[in-house]
Parts: C-alpha cells; sequence; structure tokens
C-alpha cells in the first residue's frame, strides 16, 4: 500500500516539474497578458505563428516588461512581418493599397477634415490605412500623439490569427470596398457572380460550382499587387479619340483640379495625383490591366463575351461623362454669372470635384458632388461588377 502511494506521488511530482517546465519555458508576455487581454492571446494561440515559434516578442520586441512600461513595445509596421514574408511585401508595395495613406492625404478635403479622421485612424484613416508608411508619415502620426497603425497586412488577415483563410473570403474586402462611393460589394454581392458565390456557401451549388470571390478576379493566384484599368477615379491619359468625349474628359479633369480650368495647363496638383498612381497616365498602363482582367473572365466565359461586356461599361462611362461635364459647365457658368458664390475652399470659380461632399458651398453644388461621387461612380463601377440593383 505505502509503496503504491510513494508510486502516486513520484508521479505526481514528476508531472508537476513537468508543467513548471513548460511554464517557464512560455514568454511572460503570453502569461501576463493571459490575464490582461486572454482573447488577443487566444487569437494568437489559433494562428499559424504560435505553432512557428512566433510569439509576442518576435513583433512587439522584449523591452517592454511590465504593465507600468507598456509604450515600450514596439507597434510592428510591415518590414517587421516581411523578416519572414518577403515576398508578400514585394507583391503589396507594386499594388494600389500601398497608395492608400498617401492618397488620402493628397487631396484638398482630407485639409478640412478632423485629425481624428486622418491619422487618428478613424474615418478615411481606417479604411486608408493601407500602404507603407514614410518616416515622415510615421512622424506626423507619433507628433499627433497617434500610436497605432502602423501596419497593412492586418487589414485583410487581421491581428493576431493572421489567418489566410479570413483573407480569402470576400467579407475581408466588404469593410473598405462598400458604401456611398464604391459599393463594390454591394455589386458584387447582388450579382449573379456574388449570389453563385453564397450558394456555394450554403451548399446549394457544389463546392467545384465556378462563383468568382474579389480575390479571384483582383488578386488573382494569390499575388499581393492590385491595380484595375479605370480605377477610382474612371479618368486616365491620352484623352480618347472621340472629340466629344476627349472635350467631356478635359472639362472633368478641369473639375477635377488637375487643369487650370482658365488656361487649360496642368496644375500642381496632377503631379499629386501621378504621384500616387490615381490614373493610368498612358493607354499602355490601362489595356495592360484590361488584358489581365480578361485573362481572368477567360477562366469561365468565352473571351468574346467577356470583351463585350467590359466595352459596353466603357460605353456607359461615355454617356455618364457628357451629363457630368454638362452640369459642372452649368455650376461653372453660375459663378460666372454671380447667381451663385464659388465656396471659399476652392482655387478657381469652377467646380472642384475633390472637396467631396464638403464644399461649404450651395445646395446646388451639393448636387452636382453627388452627381460626381454617387451617380458617374457608381454607373461604371455597376458595369464592371456586372448587376442590376443598386446600393443606398
Ligand atoms: C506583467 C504583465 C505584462 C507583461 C509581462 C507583458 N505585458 Fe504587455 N502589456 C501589459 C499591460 C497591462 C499593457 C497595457 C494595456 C493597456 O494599455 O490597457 C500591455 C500592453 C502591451 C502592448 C500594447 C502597447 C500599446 O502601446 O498599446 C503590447 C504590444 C504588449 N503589451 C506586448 C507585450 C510583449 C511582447 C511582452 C513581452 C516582451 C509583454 N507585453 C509583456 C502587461 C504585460
Ligand atoms: C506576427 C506579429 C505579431 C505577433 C506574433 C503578435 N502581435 Fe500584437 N500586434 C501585431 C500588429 C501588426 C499589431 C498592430 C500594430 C499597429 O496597429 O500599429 C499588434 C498590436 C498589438 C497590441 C495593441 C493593439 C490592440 O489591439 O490592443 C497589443 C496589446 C498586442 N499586439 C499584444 C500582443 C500579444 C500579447 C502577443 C502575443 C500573445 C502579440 N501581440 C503577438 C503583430 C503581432
Ligand atoms: C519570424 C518569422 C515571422 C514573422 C516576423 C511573421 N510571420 Fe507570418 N508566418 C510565419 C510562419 C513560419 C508561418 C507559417 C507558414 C506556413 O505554415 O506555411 C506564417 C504564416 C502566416 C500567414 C498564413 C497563415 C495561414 O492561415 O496559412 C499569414 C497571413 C502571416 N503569416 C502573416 C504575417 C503578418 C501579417 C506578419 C506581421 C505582422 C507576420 N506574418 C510576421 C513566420 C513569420
Ligand atoms: C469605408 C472605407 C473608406 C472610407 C471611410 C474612405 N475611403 Fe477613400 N477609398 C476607399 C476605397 C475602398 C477606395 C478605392 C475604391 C475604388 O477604387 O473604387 C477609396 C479611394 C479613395 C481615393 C482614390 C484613390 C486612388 O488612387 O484611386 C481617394 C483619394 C480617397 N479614397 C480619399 C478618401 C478620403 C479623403 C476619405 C475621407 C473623407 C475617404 N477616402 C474615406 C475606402 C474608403
Ligand atoms: C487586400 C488584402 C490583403 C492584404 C492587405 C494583405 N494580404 Fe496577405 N493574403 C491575402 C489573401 C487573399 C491571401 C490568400 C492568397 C491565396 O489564395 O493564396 C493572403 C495570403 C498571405 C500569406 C500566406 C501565403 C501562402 O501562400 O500561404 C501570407 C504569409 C501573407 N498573406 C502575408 C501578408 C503580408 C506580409 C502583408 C502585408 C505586406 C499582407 N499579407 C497583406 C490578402 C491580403
Ligand atoms: C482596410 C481597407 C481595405 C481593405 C480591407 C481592402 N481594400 Fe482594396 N482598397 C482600399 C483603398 C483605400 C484603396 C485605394 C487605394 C489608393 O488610395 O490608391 C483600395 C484599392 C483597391 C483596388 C484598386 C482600384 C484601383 O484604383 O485600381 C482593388 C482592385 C482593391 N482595392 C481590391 C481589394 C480586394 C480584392 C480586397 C479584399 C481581398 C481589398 N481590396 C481589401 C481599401 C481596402
Ligand atoms: C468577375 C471579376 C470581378 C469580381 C468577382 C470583382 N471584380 Fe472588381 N472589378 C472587375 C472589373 C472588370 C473591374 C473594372 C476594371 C476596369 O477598369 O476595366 C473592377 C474594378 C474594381 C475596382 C476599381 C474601381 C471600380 O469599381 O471600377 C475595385 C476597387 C474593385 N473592382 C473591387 C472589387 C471588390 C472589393 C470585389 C468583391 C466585393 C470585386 N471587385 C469583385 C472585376 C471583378
Ligand atoms: C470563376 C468563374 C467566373 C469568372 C472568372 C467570371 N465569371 Fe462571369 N459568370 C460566371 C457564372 C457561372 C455566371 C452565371 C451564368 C448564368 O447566368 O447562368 C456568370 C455570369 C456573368 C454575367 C451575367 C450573365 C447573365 O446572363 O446574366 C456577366 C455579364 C459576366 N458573368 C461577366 C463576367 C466578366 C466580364 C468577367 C471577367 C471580368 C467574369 N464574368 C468572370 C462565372 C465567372
Amino acid at each position: 500500500m505505502k509503496k503504491a502511494w510513494f508510486v502516486v506521488l513520484g508521479v505526481m511530482f514528476a508531472a508537476f516539474c513537468f508543467t513548471d517546465i513548460a511554464v517557464a519555458k512560455e514568454e511572460k508576455c503570453i502569461t501576463c497578458h493571459r490575464g490582461t487581454s486572454p482573447g488577443q492571446v487566444a487569437d494568437w494561440e489559433a494562428s499559424k505563428h504560435s505553432g512557428e515559434d512566433v510569439t509576442c516578442s518576435t513583433c512587439h520586441g522584449d523591452k517592454h516588461k511590465k504593465a507600468k512600461d507598456a509604450q515600450l513595445a514596439v507597434l510592428p509596421d510591415e518590414t517587421v512581418c516581411a523578416e519572414c514574408h518577403e515576398d508578400q511585401l514585394e507583391q503589396f508595395v507594386k499594388g494600389k493599397h500601398n497608395f492608400g495613406w498617401t492618397s488620402m492625404n493628397a487631396l484638398p478635403i482630407t485639409h478640412v477634415e478632423p485629425d481624428e479622421l486622418i491619422e487618428g485612424g478613424r474615418g478615411c484613416g481606417g479604411c486608408h490605412n493601407m500602404g507603407v508608411k514614410s518616416e515622415a508619415q510615421k512622424k506626423e502620426q507619433r507628433d499627433k500623439g497617434y500610436r497605432y497603425q502602423n501596419n497593412s497586412c492586418d487589414e485583410c488577415h487581421t491581428r493576431h490569427t493572421f489567418s489566410k483563410k479570413e483573407a480569402q473570403d470576400p467579407k475581408a474586402c466588404e469593410q473598405c470596398h462598400m458604401g456611398y462611393d464604391h459599393p463594390q460589394w454591394e455589386m458584387w454581392s447582388s450579382s449573379k457572380h456574388g449570389t453563385r458565390y453564397a450558394m456555394k456557401e450554403k451548399g446549394k451549388l457544389p463546392e467545384s460550382a465556378a462563383a468568382p470571390s474579389c480575390q479571384f478576379c483582383h488578386l488573382p493566384d494569390g499575388t499581393h499587387t492590385n491595380r484595375t484599368a479605370w480605377g477610382f477615379l474612371g479618368v486616365r491619359l491620352p484623352l480618347p479619340e472621340d472629340k466629344q468625349w476627349a472635350a467631356d474628359r478635359v472639362v472633368i479633369l478641369k473639375a477635377l483640379g488637375v487643369l487650370n480650368p482658365e488656361t487649360g495647363e496642368p496644375t500642381a496638383r496632377l503631379d499629386a495625383v501621378k504621384a500616387v498612381d490615381l490614373v493610368r497616365l498612358t493607354e499602355e498602363a490601362w489595356s495592360t490591366e484590361r488584358e489581365k482582367m480578361i485573362e481572368r473572365c477567360k477562366q469561365c466565359h468565352a473571351e468574346q463575351y467577356a470583351r463585350i461586356q467590359l466595352e459596353m461599361g466603357d460605353a456607359i462611362m461615355q454617356k455618364a461623362d457628357r451629363l457630368m461635364a454638362q452640369g459642372i459647365e452649368i455650376v461653372a457658368a453660375l459663378y460666372k454669372d454671380g447667381i451663385i458664390k464659388k465656396p471659399d475652399n476652392y482655387s478657381f470659380a469652377y467646380p472642384d470635384l475633390l472637396y467631396f461632399m464638403q464644399t461649404g458651398g450651395s445646395y446646388i453644388d451639393q448636387v452636382l458632388l453627388e452627381m460626381y461621387m454617387k451617380h458617374r461612380m457608381r454607373a461604371y463601377k455597376e458595369l464592371a461588377h456586372t448587376m442590376r440593383a443598386t446600393a443606398k
């Protein structure tokens, strides 16, 4: 009997020593954060990183050791991820997402919005926290007292699970690609493509059924480089061959502030727009992206079918541009005749569409901006995402 007790005690002692060693091996960060922020530790434990010995200190450094010195923790930027995921960062910096932060800051609208919405990372900055920030941009953020928003990689595979599956789901794109001026989510999810995707998820169509996701068309083969032909603004250089369309485009470019409305000469804003890759500047830059997209369509449609679909989008854009240019010229004439006053923000007595909805101007100015930000935007975005119903 006595002997049996010794065995039991012996086993218990060994077990105790073993767990003690296991606990001692666990990083102090993890142990303490199990108490202070258990949700983060659970997420990290669910990640591939935890099985690969990529621990809290790998990304956050080991300077912060106690509750009081939390400010010593490093908040890792993309270069930290690139220590192990160089390819993804390399692809990412070649794509449009890398310009999210810079393009937001390049617009006049940014300077009439509260900082909390920009560098603070709510509002515009919440969606535009994309792109490797320069040292100057990081300093500007720190000087304003904003410590976070250092990383773009956690936008699609969120911390601390950093899951590939999550990023492969179109829902990961919805959080930003939705709403007023870029309702790609609403358009895709209510199109044939999105409906099929939903049916597959519900098990009503087989796993093998073709249903393209945002990623399938825009991040093909897992690449992190993204760019489209028309982009957000739906303008490009050189001007179209059709004379009326070319003239309408010039009017729109003036109202975008990239051509001087009085002289037609390029303005400083054109350089800012070029610097953030906001428009395709050559025929080739545009057609490269168009052809890449056709390659995607060809996986499931006849090439000719796909081309016609996209060309119908271009034709709608041409018609929308006609209406837009007429609207711009009417408002410019109202300023000229003194019927309405140009908003104080505007440099010229000419509409400035890049103030978005913040004109500070008259009701007529608001209507023109709505025509631009809502109706023109949606006209070609809808054709690109092939659907009928529109988002509110
Ligand atoms: C003794 C407990 C304890 C230990 C050990 C500890 N932390 Fe923390 N950590 C905290 C507390 C408490 C906070 C502050 C939470 C708050 O702001 O509400 C914090 C904050 C943080 C932050 C956020 C910093 C910020 O600016 O918001 C990070 C990142 C972090 N810890 C990582 C780590 C890493 C990595 C280690 C190990 C090298 C570690 N922690 C060790 C308790 C601890
Ligand atoms: C693979 C890298 C990586 C690992 C591993 C990692 N983190 Fe983080 N963590 C990040 C990134 C990226 C951010 C966001 C930084 C930013 O926004 O500036 C972050 C932010 C944080 C924050 C501050 C923001 C918030 O949501 O509270 C805390 C606290 C934190 N991490 C704790 C931890 C703890 C605890 C561990 C270990 C269990 C851990 N991290 C492991 C990458 C990592
Ligand atoms: C010290 C190296 C290291 C660092 C730093 C690191 N990772 Fe990882 N990461 C890994 C390893 C190893 C894997 C697992 C690879 C595998 O299973 O193929 C992984 C896997 C991943 C995956 C795929 C997960 C899945 O579900 O398949 C993502 C996404 C990821 N990491 C993102 C990040 C991000 C974002 C950062 C920076 C915040 C980061 N990693 C920092 C080593 C690292
Ligand atoms: C809900 C998320 C979200 C918010 C909030 C948001 N944006 Fe955007 N923004 C996007 C997305 C997504 C795109 C790209 C859409 C597209 O190409 O159709 C974009 C495009 C842009 C572009 C054009 C970029 C380019 O190069 O094509 C600018 C400039 C811009 N936004 C500025 C702003 C400003 C300024 C604010 C705040 C007033 C703001 N955004 C608020 C998500 C957002
Ligand atoms: C726009 C969304 C998005 C952003 C931002 C993003 N990723 Fe990804 N990431 C994805 C998608 C989608 C996949 C899955 C690709 C696939 O299907 O193979 C992925 C996969 C990965 C993988 C797993 C690769 C593999 O083959 O297993 C790693 C590692 C990774 N990303 C790292 C990063 C890093 C590092 C960054 C920041 C530089 C980043 N990601 C930013 C969408 C994103
Ligand atoms: C955190 C917000 C955010 C998420 C998440 C996000 N995006 Fe974006 N996306 C943006 C912003 C902001 C821009 C405009 C970037 C710029 O200013 O240049 C953009 C631009 C784009 C563009 C380029 C449009 C052009 O001008 O040619 C494509 C394509 C795109 N995103 C696809 C995706 C896909 C697919 C996903 C999901 C895997 C995704 N995005 C997830 C914010 C986001
Ligand atoms: C069947 C392929 C396909 C799918 C699926 C798809 N897109 Fe697109 N997307 C396109 C095409 C085509 C364009 C227009 C390209 C051009 O300019 O010629 C486009 C354009 C865009 C643009 C640039 C601005 C615009 O709208 O014209 C963004 C941003 C974008 N898509 C995001 C998304 C997001 C987010 C999803 C998922 C909710 C998605 N797309 C689903 C094919 C697709
Ligand atoms: C992964 C496969 C896949 C890809 C890639 C794809 N589609 Fe589709 N598409 C489908 C399927 C399946 C349908 C539903 C066909 C039906 O209506 O019976 C569909 C429907 C459509 C429709 C509506 C047809 C109708 O009769 O209502 C259009 C338009 C369309 N696709 C255009 C495109 C374009 C343009 C591209 C490339 C930008 C593209 N598709 C890429 C699979 C795909």
